[in-house]
């Protein structure tokens, strides 16, 4: 207890991460000053936006990380002490701990730390379903999505942490979903979860795949990933569809860039583009998750919670996330008798 334990940036990395990317070092847990908690962390998020942290690329309103700089991450703790007047001993909450076991934080604005509030579900529910991942899946679907019964929508990265709730979130909706995801396993996952077709972009031609599955074209196009897979869905558009652009892992650690040829697709098809930016909707944090909440507990919705156990685990669970090791939503398990 007396330890704080740290996954700092050791080296930009290059292309995908690899160990050698990262320090682990101990320090002495400070003691909290006026205004000020102590938390420790139980459970840490893992999400491909860390690597471009590790990059020190301007991104998420995150501060700048130098070589020896503790990773940023997103996480849930408990409050081992407090001076603050809003927060109590004892308390959960989730927001920006970084990847260490203790921190002491005067609990900022630019932290976003929420109180947890779903206790009838684990904490590893609320580090990333009812969490970042969640707010993501559930507001960019429905707000710039707008789907109605009946579309047809196509979803990469689909075994993936947003990706596997949107999936979801469409079934519910009523909506004709087709999956795309990495490997036979996943696909078989994400059927199970209700997806009405897969395409395994690993062994099959998705372009081909694609134009056989949705022969008019489809409704909405959610991207998780950019690249090709994007390209192919932008040649398959039906009228007044809507892409909704998530994110772009297949873009992250190439040198260089795809460049789209086709965007003029959109035009034919009288389609919308949108980049999505998760916190321009935290006002609908705890909407979102309510219903969230409510559909994972009335058994319509499934998260696959994808849980490393360790603080040690912190590089491979990150380096697995660009290798395509999580199915579902990756986490770690930091405080282990919790
Ligand atoms: N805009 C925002 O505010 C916001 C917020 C949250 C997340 N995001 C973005 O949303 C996406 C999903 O995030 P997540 O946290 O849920 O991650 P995730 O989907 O759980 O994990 C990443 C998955 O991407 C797939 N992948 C890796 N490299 C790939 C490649 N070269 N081509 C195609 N697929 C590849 C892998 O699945 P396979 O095995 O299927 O390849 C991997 O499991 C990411 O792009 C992330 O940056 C954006």
């Amino acid at each position: 207890m007396s330890v704080n334990r740290q996954w700092c940036v050791a080296a930009r990395p290059v292309g995908k991460p690899k160990p050698s990317d990262f320090l682990y070092k101990e320090s002495s847990i400070p003691k909290i000053g006026p205004d000020e908690v102590l938390l420790e962390t139980l459970y840490l998020g893992i999400a491909p936006v860390m690597r471009m942290y590790m990059m020190n690329l301007p991104i998420g309103g995150e501060a700048p990380l130098a070589i020896g700089d503790v990773i940023h991450g997103r996480g849930v703790a408990r409050i081992l002490e407090s001076n603050h007047p809003e927060y109590k001993s004892g308390e959960i909450v989730q927001g920006q701990l970084g990847w260490q076991t203790h921190k002491v934080s005067k609990m900022t604005e630019r932290e976003r730390f929420l109180k947890v509030k779903h206790h009838e579900l684990s904490y590893a529910h609320s580090v990333r379903i009812l969490s970042m991942t969640g707010l993501t899946a559930y507001t960019s679907f429905k707000d710039q999505g707008r789907p109605k019964s009946g579309d047809i929508v196509v979803v990469s990265g689909a075994a993936g942490g947003v990706g596997h709730i949107v999936v979801q979130m469409a079934k519910i909706l009523g909506c004709y979903v087709i999956g795309i995801a990495g490997g036979p396993e996943k696909c078989a996952i994400v059927k199970n979860l209700g997806a009405d077709e897969m395409i395994d972009y690993k062994n099959e031609d998705v372009p081909e795949r694609i134009a056989q599955l949705c022969p008019n074209g489809m409704d909405i196009y959610y991207d998780n990933v950019g690249g090709e897979i994007l390209s192919a869905c932008l040649n398959n558009l039906a009228y007044n569809a809507r892409i909704i652009l998530c994110g772009s892992i297949s873009e992250y650690t190439r040198e260089e860039k795809f460049g789209l040829t086709n965007y003029a697709m959109l035009r034919r098809a009288n389609a919308t583009m949108h980049g999505y930016f998760v916190y321009n909707y935290i006002d609908q944090f705890d909407a979102c998750n309510a219903q969230l909440a409510d559909w994972i507990t009335s058994k319509k919705m499934t998260p696959l919670i994808d849980e490393l156990i360790g603080f040690e685990k912190m590089p491979e669970a990150l380096i697995g996330v660009y290798d395509g090791t999580n199915i579902g939503t990756r986490c770690v398990k930091v405080k282990l008798d919790d």
